[in-house]
């Protein structure tokens, strides 16, 4: 898959820089060419020669190298690859990637190319969430680096949170899916979180759904190469990179923004859309008076965004998947929902209070088809993405 790619690795200096060698396996595993930029502080981590027998090539580290500078000029060691990949990227590095430093070969090499970046961000978490940091990786993603990571976890330092280094078959994925994107040619809609009702100025019905899921299904289409476009309702999830973002709050704004996303080749409905909204929205804050009456909501049913698009007469996707969040029986339900709505699968996964599927991290589902019924080990939210999306790839195929 990768077969020819040439990858310049920029090792910083980060307790993760170990990693850096097992992604190099992989990678030539997989037939790329790797060529290795070693920091000073990187060197602290993992030696040169390391780094050379993996990669079976030499490690660049200076910058004014007479040896170096005669065999390939700085400039030219980023020009030759096809993708620069900064592993780990610690909070130094982005900062002087962010301000367009070149105080040593690697941050020269990243300014002089003109090849697509991806970083693999890796530091404690407080440095992750500080402000500058922030600052820096908004300002690196506008100038168009690609981000893998950071995963939440354990820290090195003792700490828990984001910040951890994406594993190297994660960053692996995300070089793949580089090379893959907008290859592929196809287009994908996913919806995604609750979608927000309004009862007057102030007030709306909701529900738990964090996003997660349709979140992950988006950023794993991305990966694979679709032409994305993610439909959400209101969440805290951040952004997949790639994909193009459509923020709506009710069911019948979600339902204009998926028409207006058609034609597309698969449709995933992952939004936890409310089933009703009050019938008459009203137009000031409802006051609560003495003597008067509780106010009565009277509810009327919102449009089924999964049905509608499964039923189109005229360009129909061709793969429309939809979600079944059941609390019971929940193949059995999910089988009749399949039918129900008219879509051609279903990820039916269990809600029921304890499996912490609402708002947590991983997910038990059921893949579910006219003619088969698969369940999937539990997973993260990010593992089922993935999985689903690699099936929908064959079956387009
Ligand atoms: N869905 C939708 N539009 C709606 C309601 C649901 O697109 N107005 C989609 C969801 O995104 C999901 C699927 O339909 O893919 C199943 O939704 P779910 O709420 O689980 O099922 P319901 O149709 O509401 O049925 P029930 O309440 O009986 O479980």
């Amino acid at each position: 898959m990768l077969s020819g790619k040439r990858i310049l690795l920029i090792i910083a200096g980060g307790i993760a820089a170990y990693k850096a060698i097992e992604l190099i396996r992989r990678l030539r595993e997989r037939g790329a060419a790797v060529r290795c930029i070693l920091t000073k502080a990187g060197a602290e981590f993992v030696t040169p020669l390391s780094l050379s027998a993996v990669s079976g090539d030499k490690v660049y580290g200076e910058l004014f190298s007479l040896t170096d500078e005669a065999e390939m000029g700085h400039i030219q060691l980023s020009r030759d690859a096809d993708l620069l990949v900064v592993v780990p990227a610690t909070a130094d590095i982005l900062a002087r990637m962010a301000a367009g430093l070149a105080n040593d070969l690697a941050t020269t090499a990243l300014l002089a190319t003109d090849k697509p970046v991806l970083v693999a961000p890796a530091m404690n978490v407080r440095m992750w969430l500080h402000p500058a940091t922030q600052r820096n990786i908004q300002q690196l993603q506008s100038d168009g680096v690609r981000f893998v990571g950071p995963a939440e976890g354990d820290m090195a330092c003792g700490e828990y949170g984001p910040g951890r280094m994406s594993e190297p078959a994660e960053i692996l994925g995300a070089i793949e899916g580089f090379f893959t994107a907008g290859s592929n040619g196809l287009r994908a809609l996913v919806t995604s979180g609750p979608t927000h009702e309004a009862i007057d100025p102030v007030r709306f019905i909701a529900n738990r759904s964090s996003g997660k899921q349709g979140h992950a299904i988006a950023a794993a289409f991305a990966a694979r190469g679709f032409a994305t476009t993610l439909v959400s309702g209101p969440t805290h999830e951040p952004r997949p990179q790639g994909v193009k973002f459509v923020g709506v709050e009710s069911a019948r704004d979600m339902l204009a923004a998926c028409e207006a996303a058609l034609p597309v080749d698969v449709v995933v409905c992952a939004a936890a859309v409310a089933d009703w909204r009050v019938a008459v929205e009203a137009n000031q804050k409802l006051k609560k008076e003495k003597g008067k009456p509780l106010p009565v909501l009277t509810l009327a049913e919102n449009p089924d965004i999964l049905a509608t698009i499964a039923g189109l007469k005229r360009g129909r996707p061709r793969l429309v998947v939809g979600f079944a969040a059941e609390t019971e029986r929940v193949v059995e339900h999910a089988r009749a929902k399949l039918a129900r709505k008219g879509c051609d699968w279903i990820v039916a996964n269990d809600v029921s209070p304890g499996t912490g599927t609402f708002g947590g991290t991983n997910n038990t589902v059921h893949l579910i088809s006219a003619d088969r019924t698969e369940a999937w080990p539990q997973a993260t939210k990010e593992q089922v993405g993935q999985r689903l999306v690699a099936r929908i790839v064959e079956a387009l195929a």
